[in-house]
């Protein structure tokens, strides 16, 4: 009961799990900043449907990431920044690395 979601009978190879549902996060993360940035970044004559359509996309993106995140603790876990950081960092090439490193807290 301690362990929460993870009981005698969860036979799942939890290392596993834990570290595809954090790549999984760092994925989704990416993506919130992805369309964040194309949202504020839209312009041209259609940009405002354009800018509202990637704000929907973004907001969509950072509920599956909250469900993951949701789910890590529900196993036991916070999670794995380490990981995470890993994750964005292969996934971010889009932002540049300065920028990523910024969005992460790094290099300061
Ligand atoms: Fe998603």
């Amino acid at each position: 009961m301690g362990d929460g979601a993870v009981t005698v009978d969860y036979k799942v190879d939890r290392t596993e799990l834990l570290a595809r549902l954090n790549g999984a996060l760092a994925t989704e993360l990416v993506c919130v900043l992805r369309y964040r940035r194309h949202h504020f970044m839209a312009r041209g004559i259609h940009s405002c449907n354009v800018a509202a359509s990637f704000l929907i996309h973004a907001n969509q993106e950072l509920g599956h990431a909250d469900i993951l995140a949701a789910r890590i603790v529900q196993l036991g876990e916070a999670s794995n920044k380490a990981s995470v950081t890993r994750f964005i960092q292969l996934r971010g090439t889009w932002l540049g690395s300065a920028a990523v490193r910024r969005c992460l807290g790094a290099g300061r």
